[in-house]
This record gives C-alpha cells, structure tokens and sequence, in this order.
C-alpha cells in the first residue's frame, strides 16, 4: 500500500487567477497560484509542503548554481470536457526523473512522491487548468543541489520543486528546422537521456547561431560523425519514411520522450510500419512529404509530434 505524502498546505489569500488572460499565455511566464517545495537532507526527503508561488531564499554558495547539479522534468495536466483533470503519464515522467538523479549524483525521489506531489499541486490550482482545446497546465519539477560548499563533490542536501503554468501550443507555426552537423549537443557515454540542466545550457549557443540563419531549431546529429539524426530542440525526431515512422533509436545520447513512447506503442497496436533505427542524414535528405501518413495515424500524431517536422528545411551547417 502506498502512504499519502503529508503535505503542509498554506493557501494563497491572493490568487492572481482572475487578473490572467487565459487567451495569451506565453510559455513559462505565468505561474499558477502555488508550488510545491521538499528539501533532501540526512539520506532522506522531507519538509513537503504547498504553499504560495514566490521567490525562494538560496545560498550564493549552492553547488547546482557552480557545478549544475540540477535536472527537471516537463509533464502536462488537461481539462475535460467534463471539467476533470487529467495529468499525462506522469508515471513515466517520475521513472526518467530519476535516471536524471542517478546520471547527476543526485538522490532518487519515490515515484509516488513525485506523482502526489504533482496530484496535490495541480488539485490545489485545478482551477488554473485552462479548457480550451490545446491549452494545458504545464507542470515543471525540479532537483537541484543546495550544499553551500565550493569543492567539486555530489551535493548531500537537495531541493525538489514543482512549479505549474497555464499554456496554449508550445510552436505557433510550422518550423524551419536546421540540421546541425558541427556542435554537439550530447555524446555517447554523456548525460544527452538525462533531462539535465546543463543539456540545455550547452544548446544554447548553437540555437542562438541557427536563429541568426534564420532557422527556429535544430535537428541534433551524432557527436562523432554527425551522420545520423538524433532529436530535434526539445522533442524528439520522427519522420514518415517510405509510408513508415521512422525515429532514432532511444539511446544514451537522447532524451527518450514521454511523446514518443506514446506514438510508438500506438503505431504498434495499429499496426502501422515501424522502424526504430539510426537514421543516416543522406536518405533523410529524400525525404518524402508528409502526406504518406497513413490517415486514422494523423490526428493522433499531429498535435503530438510530427507537427514539428511538416516543414523541414534541410541544410548543411557551414563550418
Ligand atoms: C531534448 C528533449 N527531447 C525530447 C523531449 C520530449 O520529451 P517528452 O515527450 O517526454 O516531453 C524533450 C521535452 O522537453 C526534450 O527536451
């Protein structure tokens, strides 16, 4: 039997809810009206507690601010027609947030932790859970060392952190996708299937060369030979290939997606050709147009993933 987590809850006496406009909601600026707080110290998690969002107190000396021991987890929850809500296989987020922990030195969190302390946040906010189709609340939690101590060394004190935001579609538009063949964003024996902190930081720079292109993302490729596609900004690659879905092999350079899993099993059951593979860049270069899709897969697929990839743009990185 699993134990319910005792969770302190103090409640807003100022929610900010009816001053939101639920019809612009730019991605990760607008926080519902709480969060989720426990801290890690002497081998064991405690001090759960829900209260108001607000800006937290840190030692300057806190090693994930020095040596990025930190990582995160994205996860959304939905309103029904019928006003329940509905968190999306937050199972398998709580499974990849500690392969993170394990990848960064950092302490694992009981998966029924992670997932009722997600249940208590987004219960207590449900309010904030937009219903328009397409909208969600995007649920972030976090890990990050709290040590203050500047020696390099796993941290023994940690805090975990849930934060929620209400948002409409992550892409407004199709994409003009760049495939990356000079800078690396992870390479084998790396931490690229960790959700890392430092994951994003090093891809920074070379998204921010792309834009001056005139790209939006970057389609990532292996570090040692940049022939093969790995995954795409922040979500993974597939491609219809010959009337097949054709997606990199999860590997320990790539982040394996709550999305993708879900794609897959559902192109399994409907029996439509799969082909899970290291995919070498000149045969993506054939690339056929996305109409091959077989039809009862398309609604399915469209708003989760293959929208990112309708309007690839292939093109060879000048270095
Ligand atoms: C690097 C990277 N790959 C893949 C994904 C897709 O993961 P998921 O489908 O679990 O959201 C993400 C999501 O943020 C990501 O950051």
């Amino acid at each position: 039997m699993t134990e319910t987590l005792d969770i302190k809850i103090t409640k807003t006496s100022n929610s900010r809810l009816a001053q939101t406009d639920f019809d612009n909601l730019p991605f990760g600026q607008i926080f519902s009206d709480h969060m989720f707080v426990a801290d890690y110290a002497d081998g064991e998690w405690k001090n759960f507690e829900i209260l108001p969002y607000g800006d937290i107190l840190v030692s300057p000396a806190i090693s994930s601010l020095h040596y990025g021991q930190s990582f995160f987890e994205g996860l959304k929850a939905y309103k029904h027609a019928d006003g329940k809500v509905s968190v999306f296989r937050p199972d398998k987020n709580a499974v990849r947030f500690n392969k993170s922990a394990e990848r960064l030195c950092m302490p694992a969190l009981p998966e029924e932790t992670f997932i009722q302390s997600i249940a208590a946040l987004v219960d207590i906010d449900r309010d904030w859970v937009p219903a328009k189709p397409g909208y969600a609340l995007y649920i972030r939690p976090y890990m990050f060392a709290t040590d203050r101590y500047l020696g390099v060394a796993p941290s023994k004190s940690y805090k975990y952190m849930v934060l929620a935001c209400p948002v409409g579609a992550y892409f407004s538009k199709s994409l003009r996708v760049k495939i990356e063949t000079h800078y690396t964003r992870a390479a084998e024996g790396g931490m690229g299937y960790a959700k890392s902190s430092g994951n994003y930081g090093v891809s920074m720079y070379p998204a921010r060369k792309a834009a001056e292109e005139g790209f939006d993302q970057l389609i990532w490729t292996d570090a040692k030979n940049h022939e093969y596609v790995e995954e795409m900004g922040a979500a993974n690659a597939m491609f219809v290939l010959d009337g097949k879905v054709v997606t990199p092999l999860a590997q320990d350079t790539i982040l394996d997606g709550v999305t993708r899993d879900t794609v897959l099993t559902l192109a399994r059951e409907w029996d439509i050709l799969l082909r899970n593979a290291k995919y070498l860049l000149p045969k993506l270069w054939k690339v056929p147009k996305m109409a091959n899709l077989p039809m009862r897969l398309a609604p399915v697929l469209r708003p989760l993933l293959l929208r990112l990839v309708l309007s690839v743009t292939m093109a060879k990185s000048i270095h």
